[in-house]
């Protein structure tokens, strides 16, 4: 029976048998060291020429980067180790000898690795950030199932926008249009008067002509939407969110972490609550500190950035003005000219990772906004109807995946943290 790398630890001093890659191999001409690699970690096997057979040595031998094979050998404690664990080889079984790698030890461009991207997720480091994305996906379903949110999938062809018209994927339904799922939100909101906390968990879609290291067309968002949730309260639970994921990933992913080199003290103090601040506040801050923006504009990424700096855990910037927000945003009942609404931003320059609002829940005010954002009153007649049975006060936001994984593992760019990131000029491979 095969073990991983990931279980090697319960089997000190025992033989043990692995499926493995080969990513590097070092000789000594009496000792050959193995850098073996299963998926599940990486660990270093020891050929000693005096202690195998030559068929075996020779096996070894034979090994180029990335063939594939199965290996035995003693399990033993190594401190030195960055696994904790080196392997006693005593067989060397080749799958297939691979031809000459593309990707070598010597710098490559990025353009040559995203070209190179399904062999590019081999390396540790794209392991270490897949894993980390494969661990923020099941500390988010865990977060929700421990407060009994129900899972919701809404539709990824609509026929209607829900983030703007601008950023839309057109496609042809037989002998309608339609375009790919910008965002559940209109759905799920629909979702939440039937099951009163729900989730989503899926692909979104923007057709975005910016090519920033914080923008992917294709990417993942969750999407809770809340009955009875005001404003306020969707501003704890998602404090509470950001914190439960992070602190997931600081107790399961430690040697992810330190592979990427991350400095884990910063992850460390993401515990809610977390500061607020108002648009209004951000626009005196950023004024006061000579940048020219004026009220009513939005931010970009440098005045994310500048905002972030004053503060050592993610912050909320609320309140924006309502003419720059989607047209489902609840006005401030104390200040129209505001909506009740919040978007996160992430330390450390990683910029927006949730945008979030309460929804506006009366009928007369959302057919206004209808006229003033020119939507098609038949093609949005459904969500109208949420408003006139059974309307109740909601709220709801979205987490971007990829941004959160990118500020946790501390990549400079989206596209490490999604396996086939869809960028503006790439959809290859
Ligand atoms: O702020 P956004 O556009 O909000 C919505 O779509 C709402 N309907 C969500 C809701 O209330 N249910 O997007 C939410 C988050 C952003 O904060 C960001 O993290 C991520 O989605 N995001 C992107 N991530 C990568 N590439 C892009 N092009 C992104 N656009 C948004
Ligand atoms: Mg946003």
């Amino acid at each position: 029976m095969l073990t991983t790398v990931a279980q090697i630890g319960k089997h000190v001093g025992e033989e043990v048998r692995l499926g493995a890659w080969l990513f590097n191999k070092r000789s000594s001409g009496k000792i050959q060291f193995l850098q073996l690699r299963d998926g599940t970690g990486f660990i270093q096997g020891v050929v000693v020429k005096q202690e195998v057979t030559p068929e075996m040595w020779d096996a070894a031998k034979s090994l180029t980067q990335e063939s594939s094979l199965y290996v035995t050998g003693i399990v033993r404690e190594d401190e030195r180790a960055k696994s904790g664990y080196e392997l006693t080889v005593t067989g060397v079984d080749p799958i297939q000898i691979a031809e000459e790698y593309p990707i070598t030890k010597k710098e490559h461009g990025v353009e040559f690795l995203m070209d190179h991207r399904h062999l590019w997720i081999r390396s540790m480091r794209q392991q270490a950030v897949l894993s980390i994305r494969s661990a923020v996906i099941q500390a988010v379903y865990e977060f929700f199932k421990e407060r009994g949110f129900y899972k919701v999938d809404p539709p990824i062809l609509t026929p209607t926008s829900a983030e703007g018209t601008t950023t839309l994927f057109h496609t042809q339904y037989f002998d309608e249009e339609a375009y790919l799922s910008q965002s559940g939100q209109l759905y799920m909101e629909a979702a939440a008067m039937a099951l009163g906390r729900v989730f989503s968990f899926g692909p979104t879609f923007r057709a975005e002509k910016s090519k920033t290291r914080r923008h992917l067309i294709e990417f993942w968002m969750i999407e809770p939407e809340m009955a009875f949730v005001d404003h306020e309260e969707s501003l704890r639970i998602q404090e509470d969110f950001v914190s439960y994921v992070v602190q997931y990933v600081l107790k399961n992913c430690p040697l992810e972490l330190k592979r990427l080199e991350r400095d884990t003290s910063k992850l460390e103090n993401v515990k809610a609550p977390f500061p607020r601040i108002t648009y209004t506040e951000a626009i005196e801050m950023l004024q006061k500190d000579g940048h020219e923006i004026q009220w009513g504009e939005d931010f970009g990424a440098p005045h994310e950035t500048a905002i972030a700096e004053k503060f050592d855990k993610p912050v909320f910037i609320t309140h924006y003005p309502t003419g720059i927000k989607a047209f489902y945003m609840k006005p401030d009942p104390t200040n129209p000219d505001v909506v009740l609404c919040a978007d996160l931003i992430a330390p450390e320059g990683y910029g927006e990772i949730i945008g979030g609002s309460q929804r506006i829940d009366d009928l007369e005010l959302m057919k206004k906004r209808y006229e003033e954002h020119d939507l098609n009153p038949q093609a949005y007649q459904w969500y109208l109807d949420l408003r006139k049975y059974g309307s109740v006060p909601h709220s709801g936001f979205g987490l971007g995946l990829e941004r959160t994984v990118g500020w946790i593992c501390g990549t400079e760019h989206v596209r490490e943290t999604i396996p086939f990131p869809r960028l503006l000029n790439r959809l290859y491979p």
